[in-house]
């Protein structure tokens, strides 16, 4: 069966980005395609070091997690992330994420190559098109496929469970979901 792995950037394990992964994942079952949620709380993901050992090892060196989300993202044929706008940009630990799964894709065989997704930026009030953009370089400069939807992926919530009462925005998000299972579906054979 074809699988979406969704990541959540936050922090809290039941805050608003992990909710709204939660909507996203719901209208993806609904197309018949595997899930699986992986959030960020609790870890603590280093950034890339540059050392390039990735070419060789196929995998990354530093021993933090990083390797078990990599290794998932590989197998599946989407890759939807989401992060909580920190200072007007995507959370951190959510960019070295991307920035070392795109390094050993970039070092390898280049396996980010036609998945499937896109970002999904949550906040309170201002950054999330900065972070939304942010977050897109990682899937253009890895050759993947990013559907649209009826607005950008961007959702407004501050305290935990704000998020879902963003009607717009959690309707943009599903829409935006629904399109990735379809265009899976229809490429990946
Ligand atoms: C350190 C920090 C910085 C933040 N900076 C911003 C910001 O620049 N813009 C914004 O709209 N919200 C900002 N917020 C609010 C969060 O983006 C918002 O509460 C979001 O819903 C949190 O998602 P979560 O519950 O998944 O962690 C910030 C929150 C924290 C903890």
């Amino acid at each position: 069966m074809k699988k979406v792995i969704l990541l959540s950037g936050s922090p809290n394990k039941v805050g608003n980005t992990v909710q709204i992964m939660q909507e996203c994942e719901k209208v993806i079952k609904n197309q018949g395609l595997e899930t699986e949620i992986i959030s960020l709380a609790g870890k603590s993901i280093h950034s890339c070091v540059g050392c390039r050992k990735c070419k060789e090892i196929k995998r990354c060196t530093i021993d933090d997690g990083l390797n078990e989300i990599l290794e998932k993202v590989k197998e599946a044929e989407g890759f939807i992330i989401g992060a909580p706008v920190h200072f007007g940009t995507a959370r951190g630990d959510l960019m070295n994420t991307i920035q070392r799964i795109g390094m050993v894709s970039y070092g390898t065989d280049r396996f980010l190559s036609w998945k499937v997704g896109g970002p999904i930026a949550v906040g309170r009030r201002g950054g999330l098109s900065t972070a939304y953009n942010e977050m897109l370089m990682f899937y253009f400069i890895n050759e993947m496929i990013v559907p649209g939807s009826t607005y950008w992926n961007i959702v407004f919530g501050k305290e935990p469970g704000e998020a879902l009462k963003d009607t717009e925005g959690l309707n943009t998000v599903k829409r935006f979901s629904e399109n990735v299972a379809k265009l899976i579906t229809k490429i990946h054979n």
